[in-house]
């Protein structure tokens, strides 16, 4: 599905919706991130309360403020209160001319 235009997004994610299905999408410089939009914690919505980040490794990283869970973006992998915690489910992007794609 077309997210978006590229600058509509930046490290605090945005929920897209397509028909019954939704994302979270968000981007730090040029790279673009899509993840499911609830937290894999307690599914709270990463949309008002997450946050994307690169960690000291340049690893990017999903914030939940809600309990301070952290996701690596790229291995899905996180942990809640130094705890591994259900990985976070993450979707395929592609931006072509600014336009942001996700295969959900
Ligand atoms: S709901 Fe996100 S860390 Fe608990």
């Amino acid at each position: 599905m077309r997210a978006g235009r590229l600058e509509e997004f930046s490290e605090k994610p945005k929920v897209v919706v397509a028909g019954n299905r939704h994302c979270a999408v968000a981007r730090l410089g040029g790279s673009v991130y899509a993840f499911e939009s609830l937290c894999p914690h307690a599914k709270w919505p990463l949309g008002f309360i997450g946050r994307i980040f690169l960690n000291r490794e340049g690893r990017p990283m999903l914030l939940c403020a809600m309990h301070g869970g952290v996701w690596d973006l790229v291995s899905g992998e996180g942990t809640v209160e130094g705890k591994p915690a259900p990985p976070i489910r993450r979707y395929p992007v592609e931006v072509v001319d600014g336009d942001v794609h996700v295969r959900l």
